[in-house]
């Protein structure tokens, strides 16, 4: 009889019993083969890509992915409802084909400048504004500006719902073009502040955003990113609150649902420089925004995070523009993530077209460095379509170098 088992005939303590027990399997040669073993074959290896491997903006998503907490992840990638209109937005780029009618040019010989509102553009590409940057990257919305900068001065467009704020974005980049993003504030008073910070900041545009005024999404607010309380403003009441009362339970938004063009019309009088006014979608709108005062109007849905079951923003750019007749510049966004994706706004009458969730994969991914990169991947892929195209002008970059197929 060996010692252990002689010393349990001796009724040890259950702590006894269980420490020898421990020490008996530990010393065992078949524990110490399996810690031997490699848990993992050599076929689930994963490498993050670096900023010198990136080649298109979707090389960015997957390294922004692996960066951050799942909810900042959902938060950006996510729209509103079943994502229908999401997909739609995507879709429509491949019923939209480029035509090599002319002959290709070098790449060289591009060049596709063009003067928006008084702000010269070495590319029609704009940052769109995006909502809280510093979830993503510690360089945040001042490493997005300097980015754009970098970028061959990219105009960007600063969300009213900056993580940081205007006073300090705006200086952070000498040399750069940056707007200010607005939305509708019922109190004209707080909303002339609002106006105020931005304009005093040195914004000189002012994108007014229309749309996402009853947005939900499922798969962010009420799945995962609040850990699955449901968090909707209580209708009208305009104050967050995680038990929602009235419509709000079932999941209507009373804060935004009151917009009118005679409050347009106020908010006109408190801008100095232009006006945008960002989400149309219907011709009427279109006309209506430049009665109202719009320099400019702007085709998005927001990203498809605005209300889904809505139309593509490609598929009605066309009446848009033919409403606008080139009273005011038409600007476009949703769904941008290729330079050929550019090509084919700018061929269906866009004069500039705003970049939202792609900027933030690059700086998620890599900060201000990646920001910059996924800008100049953007503005080169777009010059290799012209070149495919055999356009060396923007204004020859028409409705004759694409056939639309909308389904
Ligand atoms: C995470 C996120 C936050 C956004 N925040 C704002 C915002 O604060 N104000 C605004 O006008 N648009 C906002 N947008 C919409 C963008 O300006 C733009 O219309 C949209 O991202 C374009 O679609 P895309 O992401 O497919 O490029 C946001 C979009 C995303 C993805």
């Amino acid at each position: 009889m060996t010692e252990i088992e002689r010393s349990w005939l001796t009724n040890p303590s259950r702590r006894t019993a269980l420490a020898r027990m421990a020490a008996l399997m530990a010393a065992s040669p078949i524990a110490a083969a399996a810690a031997q073993t490699d848990p993992r074959p050599l076929s689930e290896h994963r490498r993050a890509l670096s900023l010198a491997e990136m080649q298109t903006s979707f090389d960015f998503e997957p390294v922004f992915f692996g960066n951050v907490p799942l909810s900042v992840y959902d938060y950006t990638a996510h729209g509103d409802g079943s994502e229908f209109t999401l997909r739609r937005n995507r879709q429509a780029f491949d019923w939209v084909e480029i035509m090599p009618r002319r002959a290709a040019v070098p790449a060289s010989r591009i060049d596709l400048s063009s003067e928006l509102l008084g702000v010269k553009m070495k590319f029609p590409i704009l940052v769109a504004p995006t909502a809280a940057m510093r979830p993503l990257h510690p360089d945040e919305e001042i490493g997005m500006f300097k980015a754009a900068t970098a970028a061959s001065n990219t105009l960007m467009i600063l969300s009213v719902n900056t993580s940081r704020p205007v006073t300090e974005v705006a200086p952070a980049s000498p040399g750069g073009t940056l707007w200010g993003q607005f939305y509708p504030i019922e109190a004209l008073a707080s909303a002339q502040r609002v106006l105020d910070t931005f304009q005093n900041a040195g914004c000189h545009g002012i994108v007014v955003t229309v749309d996402q005024q009853a947005s939900y999404y499922e798969r962010t607010a009420q799945d995962r990113n609040f850990g699955g309380v449901v968090r909707t403003r209580g209708a009208g009441s305009g104050a967050a609150s995680a038990e929602p009362v009235g419509s709000a339970r079932y999941r209507i938004n009373g804060g935004r649902l009151w917009y009118t063009w005679q409050y347009i019309d106020a908010v006109r009088k408190m801008i100095k420089g232009p006006l945008l006014i960002k989400g149309i979608l219907d011709p009427e709108d279109a006309k209506l925004a430049i009665e109202h005062g719009a320099d400019a109007i702007i085709v998005s849905n927001h990203g498809g995070r605005s209300m889904d079951y809505g139309p593509s923003t490609l598929e009605v750019l066309p009446e848009i523009v033919a409403a606008v007749n080139g009273r005011v510049p038409v600007l476009f966004d949703s769904g941008v993530r290729r330079g050929a994706d550019i090509f084919k706004a700018l061929a269906l009458g866009a004069n500039g077209v705003m970049i939202g969730r792609t900027t933030r994969w690059g700086l998620a991914a890599f900060g201000t460095a990646g920001a910059q990169r996924l800008i100049e991947i953007l503005q080169q892929e777009l010059v290799q379509a012209a070149a495919a195209a055999g356009c060396t002008r923007l204004s020859e970059i028409d409705a004759t170098t694409i056939k639309t197929r909308f389904a």
